[in-house]
């Protein structure tokens, strides 16, 4: 072939549901796209039907497709993650040459993303591990995109990306995470945060339904409300839809449909790492948590037999201030989880080395994402506002918000807790709030309990200037009398 064939800005493999629709948008945006699919039958399927009329061009074999690309190359995979990657990886490489790009936009794992770069970059060739959320709307109409991996690649792929991703306020929500792996750990994040939104939202349906008594449709009017206030975010206005929805017979489909969570694990993965990296992202923990006791609905139903709780009496209070206090219950479950999120993602920059711009992440959720939300731009402006925030909750707005919303959270949880109504979300939530605010924890006692048992030492708190006992000296007390003096060494996981 001749390289005036070269002619297609960007290739694309994988022709499923979010390939098709990201190849239309592209085409939309002024870019020739040349697809293919591991099923070839289904490059002609898609030319004659969802692309017909488009500049759209086939390509019936990898080398077909690497060749009529202009270079340097650039091709996006929408595979399965795992090692349909790596498959398509190999088969490239012979028809790449220096300096094109692999773009990977599943939902990859970082680790993996890490290390495709690194072997890419070693052959000389480019990677990007790309995270894509909005599912097949967002990625027909504009996704969220959130690229990172072999710093060189971002020029050349730049206009594409931030041309076809979704724009909020005149801005693309789309930039440059960072190296490696770090796109794709960003997306995980994303993820994760998902996770917590939805499980906070299902919290609150339960709470309406079981303590209010108020069926699906007074429910989704709620949630309609909510949308127009703090809360407005595409989950909670796909959430007014869902409930809204009704089955043949006329009643909420929602109420037929099998209480048994499912999970892809990029939610486990964002726990893992939580745990890995010492830090308290307990919401997102319990999210996960909250699907893994949801699936075990045999099990649930035989306890429900013989585990009995409060009754639930018929509510007498104020319907409508219980409702406000709901809404700001959430409001502050989700202050509390987005700060997690991003108390994660700082630790994971010092750990893993990456330079992440967290004003331009808020900024790549705020729209085309599952979790796109008002709420980001204002997380998007404290970032702007001080980028070496340490933690959302000591930005101003955020700090007024969550103290408007303490009383009425307090309130929800413990009408919850009082009805038996689970709400693992919300009362995490508030359980790391309390112990973040508090200067003086019992783990006093915890490390106590630790040397007296094990000798695993502990620090005093200074007392003064001169203190015989320096912060930074481990000391072990022979608590009994019968111990020795001996201690264990220290060293923390
Ligand atoms: C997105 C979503 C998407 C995710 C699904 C399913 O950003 O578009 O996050 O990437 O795969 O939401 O996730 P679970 O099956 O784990 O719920």
């Amino acid at each position: 072939m001749s390289s005036q064939e070269a002619v297609g800005d960007i290739g694309l493999i994988g022709l499923a549901v979010m390939g098709q629709n990201l190849i239309l948008n592209m085409n939309d945006k002024g870019f020739k796209v040349v697809a293919f699919n591991r099923t070839v039958s289904k490059v002609d399927h898609f030319l004659e039907n969802e692309a017909k009329g488009t500049n759209v061009i086939g390509a019936h074999s990898i080398e077909e497709l690497c060749k009529k690309l202009k270079r340097p190359r650039k091709i996006i995979l929408l595979v399965k993650a795992g090692p349909a990657v790596d498959d398509f990886i190999k088969q490239l490489e012979p028809f790449l040459e220096k300096g094109d790009i692999i773009i990977d936009g599943g939902n990859s794992h970082y680790p993996d993303s890490n290390r495709r770069m690194d072997e890419l970059e070693k052959k000389g060739l480019l990677f990007v591990g790309s995270g894509v959320s909005g599912g097949e709307e967002g990625a027909r109409y504009g996704p969220s995109l959130m690229p990172g991996g072999s710093d060189a690649a971002w020029p050349a792929i730049k206009e594409i990306f931030q041309k076809t991703a979704a724009q909020t306020d005149g801005e693309p929500c789309c930039d440059w995470v960072g190296q490696a792996g770090s796109g794709h750990y960003v997306k995980m994040v994303h993820n994760g945060i998902e996770y917590g939104d939805m499980q906070l939202i299902c919290e609150a349906y339960h709470i309406m339904k079981a303590i209010l008594g108020m069926e699906e449709s007074e429910i989704a009017d709620v949630f309609e409300r909510w949308n127009k206030g703090v809360l407005d975010s595409f989950l909670i206005e796909i959430t007014r839809d869902i409930l809204r929805y009704n089955d043949k017979d006329g009643k909420p489909l929602v109420t037929k449909i099998l209480d048994a969570a499912g999970q892809k694990g990029t939610g486990k993965w964002t726990a893992i790492n939580a745990l890995d990296l010492g830090q308290p992202v307990t919401l997102i923990g319990e999210a996960v948590f909250a699907r893994c006791l949801s699936s075990l609905k045999a099990e649930r139903v035989r306890a429900s037999k013989v585990l009995g709780g409060p009754q639930i009496a018929p509510f007498e209070g104020d319907k409508k201030q219980f409702i406000d206090d709901l809404e700001q219950a959430l409001y502050a479950s989700k202050i509390i989880s987005y700060s997690q999120g991003f108390m994660l993602m700082r630790e994971a920059a010092k750990e893993y080395n990456w330079k992440l711009n967290y004003a331009g992440i808020a900024l790549m959720w705020r729209g085309g994402c599952i979790i796109r939300s008002v709420f980001l731009g204002d997380i998007t402006n404290a970032f702007r506002k001080n980028q070496n925030l340490e933690n959302l909750l000591f930005d101003d707005f955020f700090n007024k918000a969550i103290h408007k919303a303490q009383p009425g959270w307090r309130r929800i949880i413990a009408q919850a807790a009082i009805s038996g109504i689970p709400t693992p979300a919300f009362a995490t939530a508030l359980s790391f709030f309390d112990g973040y605010r508090t200067a003086q924890l019992p783990a006093s006692l915890l490390q106590a309990q630790r040397d007296y048992f094990g000798a695993h030492t502990y620090r005093r708190l200074p007392e003064s200037a001169t203190d015989e006992f320096p912060a930074d000296k481990d000391i072990h007390t022979n608590w009994t009398g019968r111990g020795g003096n001996v201690s264990a060494s220290t060293y923390l996981a």
